[in-house]
């Protein structure tokens, strides 16, 4: 099984990284940030993929890159996020690629930007539910 993580994380603290690389821990994959790899190179059983809200929005590169998925390249999908309040860009996610006919895992796994710190460990568990 081949399972991705994949990330878009934008302030210098890199909140959504470090949780992006928490969950990859847990699987035993690497995370890996968009902005790196914009496409995926191989078909995906599972692809984790997170990001944040800035000003009410996701990032325009996130967006883009849910948009441009390849329904046949990802067989499931997994959210998580990071923010201060807000779980929208997970709403915003889902209703993008469910919208593509990809399915979408209804539970998420979400981290406040002022303790991520203390969501490492919950966050390696999340990822270690999917690890082989
Ligand atoms: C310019 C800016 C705008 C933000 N706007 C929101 C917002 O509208 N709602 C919210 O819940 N958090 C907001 N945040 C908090 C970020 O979503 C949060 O810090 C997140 O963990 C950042 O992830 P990153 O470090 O991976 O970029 C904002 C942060 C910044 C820097």
């Amino acid at each position: 099984m081949n399972i991705e993580v994949r990330y878009c994380s934008k302030t210098k603290f890199g909140n959504t990284r470090r949780i992006a690389e928490a969950i990859a821990d847990g699987i035993g994959v690497k995370a890996v940030s968009i902005a790196d790899e914009p496409k995926l190179t191989a078909k995906a059983d599972i692809l984790f993929l997170g990001g944040a809200p800035y000003a009410n929005i996701m990032a325009p590169e996130l967006k883009e890159y849910a948009e441009a998925l390849d329904p046949n390249a990802v067989s499931e999908i997994v959210l998580f996020t990071t923010s201060n309040w807000s779980r929208r860009t997970v709403l915003a996610l889902k209703k993008i690629l469910r919208g593509k006919g990809i399915t979408v895992r209804d539970d998420y796994f979400y981290a406040h930007m002022l303790n991520i710190d203390g969501r490492i460990e919950a966050a390696k568990e999340f990822g270690k539910k999917f690890a082989k």
